[in-house]
């Protein structure tokens, strides 16, 4: 391993240009990619730059597709404990002389970890299911071609991969292991946010909310009914009080790392229970997936049907974008990556996310934080409710 004392970012395998894009990237982007649907491929393996791409129509056509540049912590603990933890990246390739080559970086994101407490360890999953609305992706995503998803627990990929060639990226192992699982037909799993919740919600009836209530007012669907429910059965004093301490920074700072805090509204308790008022006043309780997973931890899903065509790729989104030929994606769903990542590591994402972009690309983002009074923030429209930020704006503006 080369030890490097200064951080640095990770270099694209190919640089800039993406005529010059490495190996691994030519090999897993043939030309032609959009037509997905009429011709089975297959991946090389993304830790083996050189081996070459052979078509196998006798299964990959019914196969996720999966592309290795493996990036995660080092083996060894921490060196200090506030930000001093350093990760090393593998290149997804061999140097001149046939060296595989490794580098030393700090982590930009507190993602990295695979984690959301300040706790050392391996990877962990963290989301079994998504708190994103893909219908935003979907409307904004219209008409467009290849599109550049994080993976999280699978399910953006997932509604989005009939409409578009679909790259699901994620730095976390254990999340892109299971985003596949979850595209190949696997059950909902119990990740750690998950856990997070089950406990708050055991608090439930404490606060007076019995199960029959809410399902009462999961059964809603005019939303002038939902608000006056809200009012009356359960926006009560005890609740707001009870959900205002569990979402305070005390409390909070239990489960979650200070990076994922920082960006948070102060008496993010009351903020969060206004974006719900917000919600409730605007989107039919009743055919909500979301409200149903938050409110009773519900999935409500049946038997689910694979989902082929996805790219999974374990890697670094902007170390991944700045490899990737240029001009390649015409949507980009980032989650909320940002979420938990320095200023750095926002200009070097928005830096590669212009170059893989084609010239109408839209990036979908979302965010914990307050708005800065955006135009483009569609957090209303997501009917997870959750969110301060969804910002669906151009890839060159973003
Ligand atoms: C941002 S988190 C948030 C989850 C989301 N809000 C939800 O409702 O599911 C989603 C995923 O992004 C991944 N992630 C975060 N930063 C990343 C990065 N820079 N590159 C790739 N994946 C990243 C995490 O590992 C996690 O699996």
């Amino acid at each position: 391993m080369v030890q490097d004392p200064r951080p640095r970012t990770v270099p694209s395998p190919g640089g800039q240009d993406s005529s010059a894009a490495g190996p691994a990237i030519r090999t897993a982007f043939p030309q032609g990619a959009r037509h997905r649907r009429s011709r089975a491929r297959h991946l090389g393996d993304g830790r083996n730059g050189l081996r070459p791409m052979r078509d196998r129509a006798d299964c990959s056509a019914h196969h996720t597709q999966r592309e290795r540049t493996p990036v995660g912590p080092s083996r060894h603990k921490r060196a200090c404990w506030h930000g001093g933890e350093e990760y090393r990246l593998p290149r997804a390739g061999l140097d001149l002389w046939g060296h595989s080559q490794r580098m030393t970086v700090k982590p930009e994101t507190a993602w990295q970890a695979g984690r959301l407490g300040s706790s050392s360890g391996a990877p962990r999953l963290l989301f079994g299911r998504m708190y994103e609305d893909a219908e935003i992706e979907r409307a904004a995503f219209q008409g467009k071609g290849r599109v550049f998803c994080i993976a999280s627990a699978g399910a953006t990929a997932i509604e989005l991969a009939d409409q578009h060639e679909v790259v699901a990226c994620d730095v976390n192992p254990a999340q892109l292991a299971y985003a596949e699982r979850r595209a190949d037909g696997g059950q909902q799993e119990t990740g750690d946010a998950e856990r997070a919740m089950n406990f708050a919600r055991a608090f439930m009836p404490l606060v007076g909310w019995r199960t029959g209530v809410v399902r009462a007012f999961l059964a809603l669907s005019d939303v002038n009914e939902q608000t006056a429910f809200w009012s009356k059965h359960l926006n009560t004093r005890r609740f707001r009080a009870a959900f205002d301490a569990l979402l305070s920074p005390a409390i909070l700072r239990t489960v979650y790392a200070s990076e994922f805090l920082s960006f948070l509204p102060p008496k993010f308790g009351a903020v969060l229970r206004h974006r719900l008022e917000r919600g409730f006043a605007r989107h039919q309780n009743a055919s909500n997936p979301y409200l149903r997973a938050l409110l009773l931890g519900e999935n409500g899903e049946h038997t689910r049907a694979k989902t082929p065509h996805i790219r999974f790729v374990l890697a670094d989104a902007a170390s991944w974008l700045e490899s990737c030929p240029a001009g390649f994606f015409d949507g980009f769903a980032l989650s909320n990556i940002l979420d938990g990542a320095g200023a750095a590591y926002r200009s070097r994402l928005s830096k590669a996310i212009d170059r893989a972009s084609t010239k109408e690309a839209v990036v979908v983002s979302r965010s914990f934080a307050e708005p800065p009074g955006l135009e483009s923030n569609q957090a209303a429209c997501d009917r997870s409710m959750l969110w301060g930020v969804v910002d669906v704006r151009s890839a060159k503006t973003f």
